[in-house]
This record gives structure tokens, C-alpha cells and sequence, in this order.
């Protein structure tokens, strides 16, 4: 029987990332797999066109940025993962989210993904977004995919 260990949740803290961590968080409770989530900075504050600023601002909004992710990040576990006896370890990345949830995913060895169809873009008519597709498609384990419909 498939009994997952490590399940990598990424985030991009949008109401579709919510459903899949609600889906792993069950899968987690079932097989006492623990939960590695996710989040990838998208962009680096460096090259962020904030030529105006020096050194010193650059980086007070990266320190602002990743303050910021962090809050964000805590949100979630505080709504879905608190009192559910769940083990579970953050990772904030930044750089491209496919790259960086593909290759977390090798680095940690999970046996799961779990990821939700759409994201904080979602499109209407589109299934996936560019990150599950690629995620869906290269990935070196199984990749459970959470299909929300937001009303
Ligand atoms: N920056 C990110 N960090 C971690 N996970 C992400 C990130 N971006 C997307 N994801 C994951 O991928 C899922 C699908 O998002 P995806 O980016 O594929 O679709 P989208 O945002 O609707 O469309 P687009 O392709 O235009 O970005 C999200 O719900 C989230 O789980
Ligand atoms: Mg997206």
C-alpha cells in the first residue's frame, strides 16, 4: 500500500493553495506522513526594478519581503495545521516555483506532492496553472492533484 513519509505542500498562499494543504493535512493525519511546505519567492528583491534605492534599502525590502512570507506562511499553519498533531517543517525559496518546488522535492526525498489545479492567477478555462503543469510533468514522485472549483 502507498504510505507516503514526506509530503512536499507548495504555497502560494492563495485560496487554492488552502485546498491542497486541507487534502495533505488529512493525508498526513492517515498515514503520520510529515508535511514540508512550501513557499518560492517568485522574485529576488535584487532584481526587482528598484534602481532608485541603495544597498541598504534593497535590502530592508527583502527583509520586509521575507518578513512578509513568513506571516503569511504562519497564517496557514495556524489554520490548518495547529492541533491537528501533524509534524510538519517550512521552506522558503526563492527563484522560479517549478524549479525550486521540483528540486526541493528531490532534495528531501519526498514520496508526494501535493499540489492544487490553479493558483493565485487562475484563469477561467484553463485546468492547471504553469506551475502544476511542469510540477504534474517532471516530477520524480507522485504528484496528488487537488482540483478546487472557488465559488
Ligand atoms: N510561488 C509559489 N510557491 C509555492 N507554490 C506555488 C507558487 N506558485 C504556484 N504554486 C503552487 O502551484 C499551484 C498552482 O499555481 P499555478 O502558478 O500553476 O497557477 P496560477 O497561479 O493559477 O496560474 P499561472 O500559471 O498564471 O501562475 C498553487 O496553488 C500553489 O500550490
Ligand atoms: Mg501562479
Amino acid at each position: 500500500m502507498f504510505k507516503p513519509k514526506e509530503i512536499l505542500v507548495p504555497t502560494d498562499f492563495s485560496e487554492y493553495s488552502e485546498a491542497a494543504l486541507a487534502q495533505a493535512v488529512e493525508l498526513a493525519q492517515q498515514f503520520g506522513s510529515k508535511i514540508h511546505l512550501v513557499h518560492v519567492s517568485a522574485q529576488d528583491a535584487e532584481h526587482m526594478p528598484m534602481f532608485f534605492l541603495d544597498d541598504e534599502k534593497v535590502g530592508e525590502v527583502k527583509k520586509h519581503l521575507a518578513e512578509y512570507n513568513k506571516q503569511l506562511m504562519d497564517a496557514k499553519i495556524e489554520k490548518f495545521i495547529k492541533g491537528k498533531n501533524v509534524n510538519y517543517e517550512t521552506h522558503f525559496e526563492t527563484g522560479s516555483p517549478y524549479d525550486k518546488i521540483l528540486k526541493l522535492a528531490d532534495i528531501l526525498k519526498v514520496d508526494l506532492i501535493v499540489i492544487s489545479s490553479k493558483g493565485k492567477n487562475a484563469l477561467e478555462g484553463f485546468f492547471t496553472g504553469s506551475t502544476t503543469e511542469k510540477v504534474v510533468r517532471k516530477a520524480n514522485c507522485c504528484v496528488f492533484l487537488v482540483r478546487k472549483v472557488l465559488q
